[in-house]
């Protein structure tokens, strides 16, 4: 993928964007870093083609362009970048107005809103501890709740002479996705689906704010298309959802 001039490039100009190839070693599998990245190109407007990196049979050419890393990861001019922030940093940087539009937040607090969620997610699903179920799902109750107020109270812009408004935009930041949700939405994803499946847990509907945004994002190509299916997601979480003990 070469983006402006030939300064730009991901993974090389003839396999443009490498992500996690599911079981079947060829669509897209589950894994809310690439997804991330997949997002924020789209939403670039970047037209991109999509390789699918089999981490079990990596491809020697991937081998040769970042010896060691997992995907996501960026080259552009000999260096490698692997760390998903710094690679979202470049892209927003790197994709400017006029050709591109910018992602940023314009409200510094939807980039940390639910950033804690998906930290409670991964504590509750790997317990193996019947006694310790109860507080885990609590704990990751409160960190929905916390994300769910953010969703209900109304941005800057919307309380414009309306005190005390319920919020009714789409998305973290406003009714346009950004940066902020390209990084949220994917994980919020995982933590519905796997603990529904291995929790029976359903995101309690009292956070209608969690609610709204979910179902916004789900009328969205730019986030169901770079979604692994739910199944593929279950998959990737079945060694590490653990049964309760008695
Ligand atoms: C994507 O792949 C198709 C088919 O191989 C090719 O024609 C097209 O130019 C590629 N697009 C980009 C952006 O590399
Ligand atoms: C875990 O605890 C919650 C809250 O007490 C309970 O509703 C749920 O059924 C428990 N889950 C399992 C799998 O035991
Ligand atoms: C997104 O997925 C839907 C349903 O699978 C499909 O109809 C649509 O063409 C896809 N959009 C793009 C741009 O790939």
């Amino acid at each position: 993928l070469i983006v402006t001039g030939s300064s730009l490039i991901i993974t090389g100009d003839k396999r443009p964007c490498f992500f996690v190839a599911a079981s079947d070693g060829e669509s897209v599998g589950n894994c809310p870093f690439s997804q991330r990245i997949f997002m924020i190109l789209w939403l670039k407007g970047v037209t991109f083609n999509v390789t699918t990196v089999d981490l079990i049979r990596k491809p020697a050419d991937l081998h040769n362009l970042a010896p060691g890393t997992h995907p996501p990861f960026l080259t552009f001019q000999g260096e490698v970048l692997t760390d998903v922030n710094k690679i979202e940093e470049f892209l927003e940087a790197a994709l400017t107005p006029p050709k591109y539009p910018r992602l940023a937040a314009k409200n510094r607090n939807s980039n940390t809103a639910g950033n804690d969620i998906f930290a409670k997610f991964s504590a509750y699903i790997k317990n193996t501890r019947a006694d310790k179920n109860q507080s885990l799902e609590k704990s990751l109750n409160k960190a929905l709740a916390e994300l769910d107020e953010y969703l209900m109270k109304p941005t800057y812009e919307e309380d414009q002479g309306r005190r005390g408004v319920e919020s009714t935009r789409r998305y973290l930041d406003g009714d346009e996705l950004t940066l902020a949700d390209c990084n949220l939405l994917p994980k919020l994803h995982v933590v519905k689906v796997v603990a529904k499946k291995y929790r029976k847990y359903d995101i309690p509907s009292e956070f209608r704010g969690v609610w709204r945004y979910l179902n916004n994002a789900y009328k969205r190509d730019e986030f169901i298309n770079t979604s692994a299916s739910n199944e593929e997601i279950e998959l990737a979480y079945m060694d590490v959802a653990k049964r309760l003990g008695k």
